[in-house]
């Protein structure tokens, strides 16, 4: 007997879907049947993805700002006469060793990793009052894993998974999952890393033995995501609290340390590698990197 999933009917706010993990999410879960509202800065790529979503709707906003957080979950509320999930692949993933790291920084990705999903939870929260609903965040394995040059990165995932144990306990009426997600490719979260700092850190991150030899397609991710939000949705009196996708791969074999061990210093990042979906179609793959 086949399982399908099916999301007819349910109405999802993805925060975070015009590129990477939130846009292969928003795909599958419209390709369920779920009506889908897309919230990103960049309002050409969500106008793309609303025309490839039946009914889709999208919201650009900069959700560093606290009016811009409040706004989105009324207008998508307000569109879909209510909300059943809310997703949050929304994600800045700044490069940089600590010694250097400046004051604008730490600040904007706090802004957007921990106190942007809390503000859209609040709006959220508040515009059901005690209906039930179903919050998704995407943290990182990179918690409670220190690597070199992610460590503002990983420093404001932890405090969103604090943020999550948090909520639970003020609004036990809610579901609360934690989905930590491994090395994912092809995404934009690495779209601002310094090559030459990329090829200093690689070695760093190869002897800490995070790097896997493969990384997951993006569009697995998505499905998988679309999956266990059909699944949370489909079973209401179960809470699942934590769930962990990571790449089925071993760690990098000698051979391919020498390889990232040798672009890293040429100061090149690695050629791009074709990766391989579950279905069997080519994706891209960038770098060598830890799970973020
Ligand atoms: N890829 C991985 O290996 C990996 C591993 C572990 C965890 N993750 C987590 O997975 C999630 C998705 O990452 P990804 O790899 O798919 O990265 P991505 O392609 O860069 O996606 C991040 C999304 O967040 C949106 N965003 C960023 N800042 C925003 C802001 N101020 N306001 C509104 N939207 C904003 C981006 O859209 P705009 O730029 O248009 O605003 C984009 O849609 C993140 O939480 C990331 O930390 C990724």
């Amino acid at each position: 007997m086949g399982i399908t999933i099916d999301l007819t009917g349910r109405r999802v706010l993805v925060v975070g879907a015009s590129t990477g993990i939130g846009r292969a999410t928003a795909l599958a879960l419209g390709g369920g049947g779920a009506r889908v509202a897309a919230v990103g800065r960049r309002a050409g790529l969500l106008d793309e993805l609303a025309t490839a979503l039946d009914g889709g709707l999208a919201l650009p906003a900069d959700l560093r700002q606290e009016t811009e957080c409040h706004r989105v979950v009324a207008a998508a509320t307000a569109a879909f006469g209510g909300l059943d999930a809310v997703l949050f692949p929304i994600g800045s993933s700044p490069l940089g060793l600590l010694a250097r790291t400046d004051a604008p920084t730490w600040t904007d990705t706090f802004a957007t990793n921990v106190v942007a999903p809390a503000l859209v939870t609040a709006a959220a929260v508040t515009a059901r009052g005690d209906e039930p609903g179903l919050f998704v965040y995407l943290s990182s394995s990179a918690v409670g894993n220190p690597v070199h040059g992610l460590g503002t990165y990983a420093a404001s995932k932890a405090a969103l998974d604090h943020s999550i144990r948090s909520w639970r306990l003020e609004h036990p009426e809610h579901r609360f999952l934690r989905l930590a997600v491994g090395a994912t490719m092809p995404t934009e979260i690495h779209r601002e890393f310094a090559d030459d700092l990329l090829g200093e850190l690689l070695p760093k991150w190869a002897s800490s033995g995070l790097v896997t030899a493969d990384f997951m397609h993006v569009d697995d991710v998505g499905a998988a995501i679309a999956q266990a939000t059909a699944l949370a949705l489909g079973h209401p009196g179960i809470a699942l609290d934590e769930l962990t996708l990571n790449p089925a791969s071993t760690p990098l074999d000698p051979a391919g340390l020498a390889d990232l061990s040798a672009h890293a210093a040429s100061g090149q990042r690695p050629a791009a590698a074709t990766g391989q979906r579950s279905d069997g179609a080519a994706g891209q793959r960038s770098d060598g990197a830890a799970g973020r």
